[in-house]
Formats: C-alpha cells, structure tokens, sequence
C-alpha cells in the first residue's frame, strides 16, 4: 500500500466508546493498522455492489426483499428490487422500517396515506403500519434498515441540519384507492412463516385524515445538511436515531476537512451506502456501494473531501451485524483503508 494509505510515518490511532462521543484513547504506531493479510470467521469488513445482488422480489412479485444482513438485537438490512407492484400489504409488527431509494420512483400506499419517492429519499414507515409499493416505472432498487426500536429524526438542534418545514414529507390520504375486494394482508414478524390475515376489502382504501400527526414521511438525503468542524475535519452528525441508541444515521457525502484518523469503534458496526458521484470516494465508485466495517475491526476509512462531490450515508448500530449467505455470495471482503476489494479477494 501507498504511503499516503499509511497516513505518514507515525499514524494516529483511535480506539473510542459510544461512536464519536465516549472514552477515547490516541496513540501512534509505526503500522499502518488496518493492514491484514486475510481473515476467517463472520465478524470481518465485507462490501457489495447493489446492481450484483439480485432481490426475490425482483423476479418473483410474492417474494420478500432479500435479507443482507441481520442480528441478535434484530437490526436488520434488506435490499428490495421490485420490478412489480406488491400483490399483498405488509404489516411489519417487528420493526420500524427506513427505506432508501437507491435508484427509480416508488409509489408507496400505507394506511396512513400515499407518498412518492425519488432517489435519494429515505421513506419512513413505523412498525404495525400497513402498506405496499410498487415502481412507478420498469425498476427500482431500495434498501431497507429494520429497526426493533422507534427511529425518529434527531438532529443536533432544531434548525440546521434539517428544515423540517420545507424538507419533510408526510403522507397524504389518496382518495383514489377503491374499497377493493378481498387482500391479504401478510404480518412479518420473526418468525420463518409468516401470518396471513384474508381482508374482505383493501385496508389502505382510506376516508379522511383527523389527527394532525402523519407518522410516514420522507427526507431527501441531499437536504441534509453536512456538518464538520474546519480546518482539520470532525464527526459527522447525526440526522436520525432509535429511541433505545441502537441505531444512528448520518449524511456521508463529500465534505471539507482532513481524513478520519484510523480507529476502533468499540460500540458500533458502521454500514455506510455510497449513492453516487459525481466523485469517487476512495474505492467506491459504483452508485450503490454498502460497506460494512464490524465493530471493534480496525479502520482508516476514504477521504470525504471529494472535491467534485459524491453522495453516502452512515448507518452506525450498536447491532452486532451477520451477512447472510445470500449476501456473503454477492459481496466481497474490504479492506478497511480506502474500502477497496481486500487484495485477498480474486480480481473477478
Ligand atoms: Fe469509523
């Protein structure tokens, strides 16, 4: 690896709690840490290019979004590639779900209203809300965070970060859903088999809205404010949380200031989406690039001072995350400097 990789002759090293804001401890070394020569075992750095990974229910319109990663806390990410409208209405009675639009137009319908999102939205639907999407046209590609505990915007302060006001999108009732015929409405809970209620009509055939409170909404990543702390750069700040901690969500795109130092992040997976250019970051360079470093596995991480830009987010859960299979056989190892292929890994 280049010097520049090795980040000088005496590199800082940071071991810390609680993400950006516990204990922390700094040393130098004449290493550069994040260096390995290869790994064995569930608990290494691993990234995937969406556009490789093929969905269920890109092909199979019954199907559910494909799993990519799960864990004891039940944190869970899925990535969906829906070429069809859903034939039934999903009640998740587990988890509060965030989707992000990687690519196309969704025409989500709930029982609280519809909403259309475009790339780059996070679209948020609380647990035991009911509902369905579908591409507005050919395709589209989402990945979904599942959340046991309530996630809510949580900003630094009120104003900044987010304009609420302008930036927020709720749901609106759509009064052209009929009545219909008979739906299933599927329950996904834990379990592998899943609970299927037959409804006698459409249960997101709505009336009237009376409450002034619309718990579906969405937020685009790109009017969320970049924070950092200039000349020499900072943690990003986060937009969204669960109410428990477990999960905090960050926009990761270019912004000025120096590199991370290399450090240990001792209570936080990090999953990081890279969305787009123009720029590269370090080594992503395909829209729909996810990252995954484990907690406690040394990292350095790409510079964000991109100048011609790119567009990423965080995810940092204190959910011990576990690829599954099918995501293990569509990813690759990563090696943790600037979140190349690990040279381990065959050149495809
Ligand atoms: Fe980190």
């Amino acid at each position: 690896m280049s010097d520049d990789l090795h980040g000088g002759e005496h590199p800082v090293q940071l071991w810390t709690r609680d993400g950006f804001q516990g204990a922390a401890s700094v040393v130098t070394r004449s290493t550069y840490g994040p260096d390995y020569l290869s790994v064995e075992g569930p608990h290494a750095p691993r990234r995937a290019v969406l556009d490789r990974l093929t969905p269920a229910d890109q092909h199979d319109a019954e199907a559910f979004p494909t799993t990519v990663a799960t864990s004891r806390l039940g944190v869970k990410l899925v990535v969906s590639g829906r070429r069809k409208p859903m034939p039934y209405v999903l009640r998740n009675v587990e988890a509060d779900e965030m989707h992000f639009i990687q690519s196309g137009t969704v025409k989500f319908e709930t029982e609280v209203g519809s909403l259309t999102a475009v790339e780059g939205d996070f679209v948020c639907i609380p647990r035991a809300i009911a509902y369905r999407y579908a591409p507005t046209g050919d395709s589209m590609c989402s990945i979904i965070v599942e959340s046991p505990s309530a996630l809510k915007l949580a900003p630094p302060s009120p104003i900044g970060l987010l304009n609420v006001a302008r930036d927020v999108k709720y749901a609106e009732i759509d009064p052209a859903i009929p009545v219909g015929g008979p739906t299933r409405l599927v329950l996904k809970g834990f379990d592998t088999e899943n609970t299927v209620f037959s409804m006698p009509h459409d249960p997101l055939s709505l009336g009237v809205r009376l409450s002034t409170s619309v718990p579906v909404w969405k937020l685009n990543l790109a009017n969320i404010q970049l924070h950092t702390y200039l000349p020499n750069g900072g943690p990003p700040s986060q937009f969204l949380s669960s109410s428990t901690g477990d999960i905090l969500m960050f926009n990761l795109s270019a912004r000025l200031g120096e590199r991370p130092p290399v450090h240990i992040n001792a209570d936080f997976d990090e999953v990081i989406c890279y969305v787009r250019g123009p720029g590269v970051w370090g080594g992503c360079s395909e829209p729909g690039t996810l990252t995954w470093v484990p907690k406690g596995v040394i990292h350095h991480g790409p510079s964000e001072n991109v100048p011609e830009g790119y567009q990423a987010w965080l995810m940092e859960t204190r959910a011990t995350l576990r690829w599954t299979p099918e995501a293990i056989a569509a990813s690759e190892l990563m090696e943790t400097g600037e979140y190349r292929p690990h040279p381990s890994v065959n050149k495809r």
